[in-house]
């Protein structure tokens, strides 16, 4: 085995895609997928990958810090993509205290696991995977860049925030060699539908009310789950020492523009009447702290790593549509809870 990466969170929506492409582009490489699941984990997402003999999966939370030991000591990791964490603000809003304990005190236990395994930094990388709100929110003007000071709003972005600061920590101390990616808002299948893409292509085909907080102005810029991993693996084995890169698809949104233009796409693809499916729009309170605008240079993952995303909205989107008509199972089975289902099966 060349390299024995551990990925924490893979069952979860991006880790799915980054696990992915990891196991099946590096045959030579073992891959542990380290996942507590959560409500946001499901191992149905990563199903094509059991039997793969480079593929593996250790359930352990990573706020267990003798299990964290044991999986490097079992997989000899020599290193981490850490994903796993808390992800969703409204959750954040009412119980921060959750996010603390796996985004803050669960990433310091696994720095503490990878620096006490290592011994020696060298050779060894720990590639944190973070989000572009740590930088705070844009007015109208202007792009988050890597040297833009972290301004969290959110309890769920200070988490991100804070864990970062960790990650730097433990570089600028032990001299652990890191990475960290700040990346825009991801959509694509396996995305859990309580965020707002796959939730409004939810409540559509159900006929459901589609909630639009506030005024529904917020902006996000929006970047397909595919094009992220492929950014990940660039950065992983390309990036420089230490180094910061934002990702993102300069591809901003109101929000009340994706919701109409998703009424509009699943008006087409399901055959009603155009103009139906708008009537679902609902605008409801907003969210509390409600940051109005982000926004990703990502000039730097561009011009040193020549990354850039490999669709277009239009294609992404049209993807992401079909996946979620085509799988219904699949959104059945994470909103009932019945995922644990496969894992008990496949798992024991
Ligand atoms: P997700 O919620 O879909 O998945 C998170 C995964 O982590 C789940 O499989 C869950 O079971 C696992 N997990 C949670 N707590 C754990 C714990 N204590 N121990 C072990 N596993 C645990 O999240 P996502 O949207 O795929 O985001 C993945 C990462 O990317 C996160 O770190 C997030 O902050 C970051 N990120 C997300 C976005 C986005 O738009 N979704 C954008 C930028 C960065
Ligand atoms: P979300 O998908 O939760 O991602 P994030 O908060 O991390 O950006 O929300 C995207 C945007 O959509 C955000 O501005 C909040 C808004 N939103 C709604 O208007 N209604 C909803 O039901 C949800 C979940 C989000």
């Amino acid at each position: 085995m060349k390299k024995s990466i551990l990925i924490t969170g893979g069952a979860g929506f991006i880790g799915s895609h980054v696990v992915r492409l990891f196991v099946n582009k590096y045959p030579d490489y073992r891959i542990i997928n380290l996942d507590c699941l959560t409500y946001a984990g499901n191992l149905e997402n990563l199903s094509d990958l059991e039997g793969k003999g480079n593929y593996h999966f250790s359930k352990v939370d990573i706020l267990d810090e003798v299990a964290l030991k044991k999986v490097f000591n079992d997989y000899q990791v020599t290193d981490v993509i850490h994903l796993a964490a808390e992800s969703h603000v409204d959750r954040s809003i009412t119980d921060p205290l959750a996010f603390v304990k796996t985004n803050v005190l669960g990433t310091v236990n696994l720095l503490n696991a990878a620096r006490e395994y290592w011994q020696v930094p060298e050779g060894h990388l720990f590639y944190q995977i973070s989000t572009d709100e740590v930088y705070g929110s844009l007015d109208d003007g202007g792009y988050f860049v890597e040297s833009t000071p972290y301004d969290p709003k959110s309890p769920y972005s200070a988490s991100k925030a804070s864990s970062d600061h960790f990650v730097r920590a433990y570089a600028n101390t032990y001299g652990l060699r890191t990475l960290i990616s700040n990346c825009s808002n991801n959509y694509g299948p396996n995305q859990f539908p309580e965020k707002l893409i796959p939730l409004c292509i939810h409540n559509i085909k159900n006929n459901k009310p589609l909630p639009v907080y506030g005024k529904g102005e917020n902006v996000r810029d929006w970047l397909f789950v595919e094009d992220h991993a492929v950014a990940i693996d660039l950065v992983f084995h390309k990036g420089q020492i230490n180094q910061t890169y934002n990702i993102g698809g300069f591809n901003e949104w109101q929000n009340i523009a994706i919701v109409k233009l998703l009424c509009k796409l699943l008006d087409q693809k399901l055959g009603r009447k155009p103009g139906s499916s708008e009537e679902l729009i609902t605008f409801v309170k907003d969210r509390a702290g409600h940051d109005l605008r982000y926004a990703i240079d990502a000039e730097k993952i561009n011009k040193e790593l020549g990354w850039k995303p490999s669709v277009t909205f239009e294609q992404g989107i049209d993807k992401t549509i079909d996946w979620y008509l085509e799988n219904e199972a699949w959104l059945e089975n994470v909103t009932s809870g019945d995922y644990q289902k496969y894992y008990q099966k496949h798992y024991g």
